[in-house]
């Protein structure tokens, strides 16, 4: 099955086209990074704009490129939710449109969905498995049974891993987006001395928090009385980091001794972080764990990673209608197949 792919959730355009939900013919992804950085964070207006601007030129690239024609095409997938709503509905408009004109069926997905399964378009990985799941919007775990079967374990009370990320790095001026910069500022700097806390790290559950790290990282900033000096932002960045990782890996690690399921896949824009793939593989060694986390270029928000779900979905006739809207806020357990 030959589908298109299309997500527009946040500040990227992206376009891609899979067959049989395995195998990435396109993957393109136009970031809008450059017009939201003078903001320090996305501007939902814009996003909406230049996604409408871009997307039909990433279709048609990615169609150029997969080396197929839009005729070709037997369905569209596409992220209906969680994100921000008129960035989404520039996708939904788009795939429904494209749905209708072509006669081809479409289904609208979850956006965590796409990141949890993006693992499977480079590798067989067997289900239940947990994910953790660390983006800029969430900090999740879950218990995959299947395609189409979750089960939030834990999740932040808070921030998510990422906003942490990029709120430590606007308030220690290194721009936006900031998860990338504070990775590698860490690897070259020591924490010595600098202890951030780590919050709910003994608590039994497997939620997160992370704005009180952030709070700890402005409190020391502040008490240094003047701007931090680049050895010191090092020092920071290597410090946060610490903090950051060590209650990811507690908490996963935990809910891999609650499950008993010794399967573990990370995914979504925080995977790319060199210091917990670093940790977590150790630690997977050691116990004897398998660990999964995709290629960096799957785990930022692209569109190919849809394919997987929308595949699955699309076989099974799982198809939307053309009065399916897009949702802001979306539970991936409200997500799940029979609810489709
Ligand atoms: O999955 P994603 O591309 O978009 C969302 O769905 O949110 O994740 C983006 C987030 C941003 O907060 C970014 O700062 C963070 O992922 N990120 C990182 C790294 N690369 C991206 N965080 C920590 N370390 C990284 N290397
Ligand atoms: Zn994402």
């Amino acid at each position: 099955m030959l589908i298109l792919a299309l997500e527009t959730s946040c500040d990227e355009t992206s376009a891609g086209v899979v067959v049989d939900g395995r195998k990435i013919l396109a993957n393109l992804v136009t970031s809008q990074i450059d017009i939201h950085a003078r903001y320090g964070g996305v501007v939902p207006e814009l996003a909406s704009r230049k996604h409408l601007e871009g997307i039909g030129v990433v279709i048609q690239e990615a169609l150029r490129q997969a080396g197929v024609a839009a005729a070709d095409l037997e369905g569209i997938c596409v992220t209906r939710g969680p994100g921000l709503i008129g960035a989404l509905l520039v996708g939904l408009a788009t795939a429904k449109a494209m749905a209708f004109a072509l006669g081809i069926p479409w289904v609208g997905l979850h956006h965590m969905e796409g990141h949890v399964l993006a693992v499977l378009l480079e590798k067989e990985v067997s289900f239940p498995f947990l994910a953790l799941a660390v983006s800029g919007a969430h900090t999740h775990i879950y218990r995959v049974e299947g395609i189409g079967r979750y089960q939030t374990l834990g999740r932040t009370l808070d921030d998510a891993a990422g906003e942490a990320y990029d709120k430590v790095a606007k308030l220690l001026g290194l721009g936006y987006p900031g998860g990338a910069l504070i990775d590698r500022l860490a690897a070259e700097g020591e924490a010595t001395g600098l202890v951030f806390p780590r919050p709910l790290l003994h608590q039994q559950n497997l939620d997160f928090s992370f704005s009180g790290i952030k709070t700890a990282v402005l409190n020391h900033v502040r008490r240094l009385g003047a701007p931090p000096s680049e050895g010191e932002i090092r020092r920071i960045c290597a410090a946060f980091q610490e903090a950051a990782v060590e209650v990811l890996t507690a908490k996963i690690l935990r809910a891999v001794e609650g499950t008993g399921l010794g399967r573990v896949v990370v995914a979504g824009g925080v995977a790319c972080n060199r210091g917990l793939r670093k940790r977590l593989l150790g630690l997977a060694e050691e116990r004897g764990l398998e660990v999964h986390f995709p290629d960096p270029a799957l785990c930022g928000d692209n569109a190919a990673m849809l394919g997987v779900a929308g595949d699955f979905y699309l076989r099974r006739g799982c198809v939307d209608g053309l009065e399916v809207n897009a949702l802001a806020h979306w539970d991936l357990d409200s997500a799940n197949f029979h609810q489709h």
